[in-house]
């Protein structure tokens, strides 16, 4: 028998319009995240979280328009414990080509106190949803919230209730951000080699990133067997966010020889949906952000410009074409040298001589003194001449 864990192929299960959406202050329109879809359908996605169906008449809306207009996504909603919940989110998903229900509940001491259920109670709760949403639907994905803080025989025992009850895929939150990479590595790895039936069904990981290591976790997680990653484009989701998609992405594809995992994402992609992500949601992205803040392919200081105009591997280990940006940045500024200025003038149509590159350079370092950065009409100002390069 071929074990879900024995492929080597990734599934990237994007959560920007449910988990990501739920951030205060990022709050989409219908038409927004119809284009958001539409943008996360087209680069490879593989399971799109469209919205929590039973939390508001306009999640429904949009959950049950993405499922209309998906062409390869699998469209997937999310419900709480109960058939109520279920149903609702059933009535948006059914319309997909390929629909999926995740139903979750929280199954650590802190949050089994929150609707006050024994561990019993609760138990029969999981088998009786989870049983209801694969009446309804074949693929069924179950989460047990705050995983990484429950008791180790509890979460063993209502992860196999789960798998019994129908659940195809099992969905390990660490849902406050607090699990380490060795930790997350071992809970999967012991899940899959200690629970019944586990062999049989995905596992998947969902980080939240409250102490910078969602990226770091859903990997060993993956090391661990997981085989589905949830994320978020930009990380955007509530508090410090969930794991990056386009960190998770970039990760196998530049490091592969030693995580070697794929993904079905076009990573040409993925500038220009963070992009529409971070102007739709309203949240910027910072600039020093991997793989997709203004800075993340920008060189200012002389030996790495050098450095990158001899050999852009000497300081870069992705091509920004890779991600879908066009070039390399040189920022101009007062770290920079006497090479990345020729080679920026000669960009700019201008080629000079070494004496009047000395010339040009003592007063291209005295502006970028006086300035953060010194932008291509600055240059074009100093040269004393008017834009017109060609
Ligand atoms: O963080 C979390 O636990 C969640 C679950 C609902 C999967 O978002
Ligand atoms: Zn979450």
């Amino acid at each position: 028998m071929t074990r879900p864990t024995d492929t080597d192929r990734v599934v990237i299960f994007d959560t920007t319009l449910r988990d990501g959406e739920q951030s205060p202050g990022a709050t989409m329109s219908h038409e927004e995240k119809l284009e958001i879809a539409g943008l996360l359908d087209d680069m490879g996605v593989d399971i799109i979280e469209a919205g929590f169906p039973i939390a508001s008449e306009g999640d429904f809306r949009a959950v049950s328009e993405i499922a209309k207009i998906a062409k390869n996504a699998v469209i997937c909603g999310l419900s709480r414990a109960n058939f109520k919940d279920i149903d609702r989110n059933w009535e948006a998903v059914r319309h997909a080509k390929q629909p999926r229900i995740h139903t979750f509940i929280g199954t650590s001491p802190l949050h089994r106190a929150i609707p006050n259920l024994t561990q019993d109670e609760m138990a029969d709760l999981i088998h009786e949803t989870v049983s209801h949403a694969r009446n309804l639907c074949d693929n069924v994905q179950w989460s047990p919230m705050d995983a990484t803080r429950t008791e180790w025989d509890y979460l063993a025992r209502v992860v196999e209730i789960a798998i019994k009850a129908g659940a195809t895929t099992i969905n390990i939150p660490d849902t406050v951000g607090y699990t380490a990479p060795v930790e997350s590595a071992d809970l999967i790895r012991r899940l899959i080699a200690e629970v019944p039936g586990a062999d049989e069904v995905v596992f998947s990981t969902h980080c939240h990133n409250d102490l910078g290591m969602a990226t770091a976790n859903s990997l060993a997680a993956v090391a661990g067997g997981a085989r589905q990653i949830e994320c978020t484009i930009n990380g955007l989701g509530e508090r410090a966010g969930n794991t990056a998609l386009e960190e998770v992405v970039m990760a196998l594809k530049v490091r592969h020889d030693i995580m070697p995992w794929t993904t079905g994402i076009d990573s040409t992609k993925i500038m220009n949906i963070s992009r529409r992500v971070s102007a739709v949601s309203g949240f910027p992205v910072q600039y020093n952000k991997a793989v997709v803040g203004k800075n993340a392919f920008a060189h200012e200081s002389g030996i790495h410009q050098d450095g990158m105009l001899k050999n852009p591997q000497n300081f870069e280990i992705m091509r920004p074409e890779d991600v879908g940006l066009a070039d390399t940045n040189l920022v101009m500024g007062k770290h920079s040298g006497r090479a990345a200025l020729r080679a920026k003038l000669k960009d700019l149509g201008f080629e000079m001589g070494d004496n009047q590159l000395k010339d040009v350079f003592v007063r291209f370092k005295e502006l970028a003194d006086r300035k953060k950065e010194v932008y291509d009409d600055d240059l074009i100002a100093l040269v004393g001449v008017t834009a017109d390069p060609e």
